[in-house]
């Protein structure tokens, strides 16, 4: 009462500015998902809100702290049982070295033996798990002259205009979102589902993951999974490698919690945009791609950031003139149930005939933070009409 008392009297202070009545009545800041959409301009959808749930959950620590590399918190007892009933499922397989934070590969990379014993991406660009019982990753779709649109490292807290040109234009696509992004842009997070979109995960610090010991890699995808629950009401069933750094002991892992490993076969490497490189640049990778439509349907791996999510609308005219379909990951392996919840996602078929609504989404207006929603984790050979 005492806050809400407080907020009444800088209400009163607005109310003598010049504020014009209708902002009056309106919010200063959105209450849900829906009211977030409407709203225009970075420095607004950039502005902090809080959601009195939310924000009790990270005050009782119940996520890693954001930004920082995840490991299971101390008194997580659901999490520390879910990793000690999966040790029997990861290979022995060492940790790699690494420099810069985990950013970077350390000298071992060169011993790593020419064979490629574990399927390490970043060193073989190999996708089919050369241990059992591990999903091939997925990498591009399977029907002809089809573009899977995928999205890393959202949400980036300015989304809408993103946003509203993928409905505008009856789009969908699979959004790879950071944990520790999902806690600060919750409505975001929460519009990316309302909005039809795949929500995937793409671990809680964005480090390379084979550089990480078991525990990290398990706790990086669990509380990714555990915030994208709590908050957006579903639980993830793909996940992709921050740099596509995984190997058959990070993959034994999101296999063991049901997570498909979701990878690309072009790469328009959009986010040299925030580092210098020109417009012109990147729209050469893009144009790159759009000539190969006629021989590749790839999974294509682009940015929800500032000038890449621009750079996107800018392409989109041709990469429609180039390619018959642009469908999210879900729609082009028929994964109708990409999470375990009560939700049915279009078939490639439906997709491209037109019927593109999920059934079973909640609205903006009704989609709730929900601090008792636990995630429910299958493993993947378990799963029906998923990713693989
Ligand atoms: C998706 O389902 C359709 C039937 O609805 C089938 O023809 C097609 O081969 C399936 N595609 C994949 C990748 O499983």
């Amino acid at each position: 009462m005492i806050c809400r008392s407080v907020l009444l009297s800088v209400i009163a202070v607005y109310t003598a500015s010049a504020f014009a009545h209708d902002n009056l009545l309106r919010r200063a800041s959105p209450s849900n998902a829906a009211e977030f959409a409407q709203l225009r301009g970075s420095s607004k959808q950039c502005a902090d809100y809080g959601i009195p749930a939310l924000n009790k959950m990270v005050h009782d620590h119940e996520f890693p702290k954001v930004g920082k590399i995840a490991s299971i918190l101390e008194h997580d007892d659901d999490a520390r049982a879910l990793y000690n009933s999966i040790q029997h499922q990861i290979p022995n397989i060492g940790v790699r070295e690494s420099k810069s934070h985990h950013t970077e590969f350390g000298d071992d990379t060169k011993q790593y033996p020419e064979s490629d014993p574990d399927c390490w991406w970043s060193m073989s660009g190999c996708h089919k798990p050369k241990h059992d019982t591990i999903p091939a990753d997925v990498y591009q779709c399977p029907g002809k002259g089809t573009w899977g649109l995928t999205f890393d490292d959202g949400p980036y807290c300015a989304q809408n205009k993103l946003y509203n040109f993928l409905q505008e234009q009856d789009l969908r696509a699979t959004m790879f979102f950071i944990g520790g992004n999902v806690i600060n842009s919750p409505f975001q997070a929460q519009r990316a589902l309302v909005d039809g979109h795949d929500i995937c995960g793409h671990t809680w610090s964005h480090k390379l993951m084979t550089t990480l010991s078991n525990e990290q890699v398990f706790a990086e995808l669990y509380y990714t999974a555990k915030a994208i629950k709590k908050i957006v009401g579903v639980t993830p069933r793909c996940w992709r490698p921050p740099q596509g750094d995984v190997d058959d002991r990070v993959r034994a892992i999101a296999t063991a919690l049901g997570m498909h490993t979701i990878m690309w076969q072009e790469d328009t490497n959009d986010w040299q945009l925030g580092e210098g490189a020109s417009r012109k640049k990147i729209a050469h990778n893009y144009h790159k791609i759009f000539e190969k439509a006629n021989h590749e349907s790839p999974i294509v791996l682009t940015h929800e950031l500032p000038k890449t999510m621009s750079e996107f609308i800018r392409m989109y005219p041709d990469m429609k003139a180039a390619y018959k379909h642009v469908v999210p990951v879900s729609a082009c392996v028929n994964a109708t149930n990409p999470y375990p919840e009560q939700i049915t996602y279009p078939t490639m078929q439906q997709f491209v005939s037109g019927q593109r609504a999920s059934q079973g989404l909640p609205s903006g207006e009704r989609i709730r933070v929900n601090p008792d929603a636990k995630p429910t984790f299958t493993p993947t050979n378990n799963q029906q009409n998923s990713f693989s």
